[in-house]
C-alpha cells in the first residue's frame, strides 16, 4: 500500500527486483505515476505485441498436442515428446504476451476445463522458471510437469469433477485424491522423472503443512512443487467457476501475498512482475 509520491520514488530508487503494490489500498494513482517512471520500468507500460488470434492458435495447438500425448494414458503410455511440446507452445504464448495470456486462457477455461487449466499452469510455470533463471532443460522440465501436475483429475469421473453443488464427502474425498492418483498412474506407467512425479503428487501442500495429501512443512517443499502450487491456485482464481466470478490478477496477488503461511512470498512477488 503506497500514501504518498515519495514512497513510490524510494521504492524506484531502491535495489528491490519486484515491487508489488495494491492499486485498490493506495491512495495514490501508482498506474499513472508509474507510466511516468524511468526507462528502467517501461516494460510495467508497455504494449502488448501479439495478437489475440496468435495467443488462441498457441493455446489450440498446445491442447491438441496435449490431448496426443495424454491419449495412451489409461491403456498404459505417455507420449513425453508431445507433452513436451504443448508446454512449449504454452511456454511461448506467455513469453510473448503474458497480460493476452491470461485473457484469452480466463475466456476458455469455462469449456475445456482441466486441459486449459494445466496449458495455462504450465506456460507460466515454465516462465517463471525462465524468470529464476533455471538451465533451458530444468525450464522445460518444469513446463512439462505443469502439463502432468493434474493428470490424476482426467481419471476420475466428470460428473464428480464438474458437479456444480456442493460436494458430499466421498466426493471431496475423491477430488482431494488426484494428486496421489496421478502420481501412482505415472510411477506405475515409468519413465518420469522424479521432479515431475513430485510436482504432481505435492501441489496441493501448503507451507505451513495444511495441504494433503502428505501435510509436508515448507523445508519438504521444493521450489518446483511450490511454483506449481502459486500457479494452480493462481490460474484458479482468475478464471471462471461454476460458483465464483473470476478474480482479477491483481485481486488474486494480493489474496496470495497475505498468505506467506500458504504461498511462497518471493514467488507471488515475482507472479506480480510478469503482468502489468
Ligand atoms: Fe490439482
Amino acid at each position: 500500500m503506497l500514501d504518498s509520491e515519495e514512497d513510490l520514488r524510494a521504492i524506484l530508487h531502491s535495489s528491490a527486483v519486484d515491487i508489488l503494490v495494491s492499486r485498490q489500498k493506495s491512495r495514490i494513482d501508482v498506474t499513472a505515476l508509474l507510466q511516468r517512471a524511468p526507462p528502467r520500468y517501461a516494460k510495467l507500460a508497455s504494449v502488448d505485441k501479439s495478437s489475440p488470434t496468435e495467443t488462441d492458435e498457441a493455446l489450440d495447438d498446445a491442447i491438441i498436442t496435449m490431448r496426443q500425448g495424454l491419449a495412451g494414458m489409461v491403456s498404459g503410455k505417455l507420449d513425453m515428446e508431445q507433452i513436451a511440446q504443448s508446454a512449449a507452445s504454452a511456454r511461448r504464448a506467455v513469453e510473448a504476451a503474458p497480460d493476452l495470456f491470461m485473457q484469452v486462457t480466463r475466456l476458455k477455461t469455462k469449456d475445456k476445463g482441466t486441459y486449459l487449466h494445466s496449458i495455462s499452469v504450465a506456460g507460466l510455470m515454465a516462465q517463471m522458471a525462465v524468470l529464476l533463471e533455471f538451465d533451458e532443460d530444468l525450464v522445460d522440465e518444469i513446463g512439462r510437469a505443469g502439463i502432468l501436475h493434474d493428470l490424476g483429475k482426467l481419471l476420475i469421473p466428470n460428473a464428480i469433477l464438474n458437479k456444480p453443488g456442493k460436494l458430499n464427502a466421498t466426493e471431496m474425498r475423491m477430488i482431494r485424491s488426484h494428486p496421489e492418483i496421478g502420481y501412482r498412474h505415472m510411477k506405475k506407467l515409468g519413465g518420469v522423472s522424479n521432479l515431475i512425479l513430485d510436482v504432481c503428487r505435492l501441489h496441493h501442500e501448503a507451507l505451513d503443512g495444511s495441504g494433503y495429501p502428505l501435510g509436508l512443512k515448507a523445508e519438504q517443499i521444493n521450489t518446483a512443487v511450490r511454483i506449481c502450487t502459486v500457479f494452480d491456485v493462481f490460474d484458479a482464481l482468475t478464471s471462471v467457476r461454476s460458483y465464483k466470478k473470476a478474480w482479477s490478477t491483481a485481486e488474486a496477488l494480493t489474496w496470495m501475498y497475505d498468505k506467506p503461511n500458504l504461498f511462497d512470498r518471493k514467488l507471488v512477488l515475482r507472479l506480480g512482475s510478469m503482468f502489468r
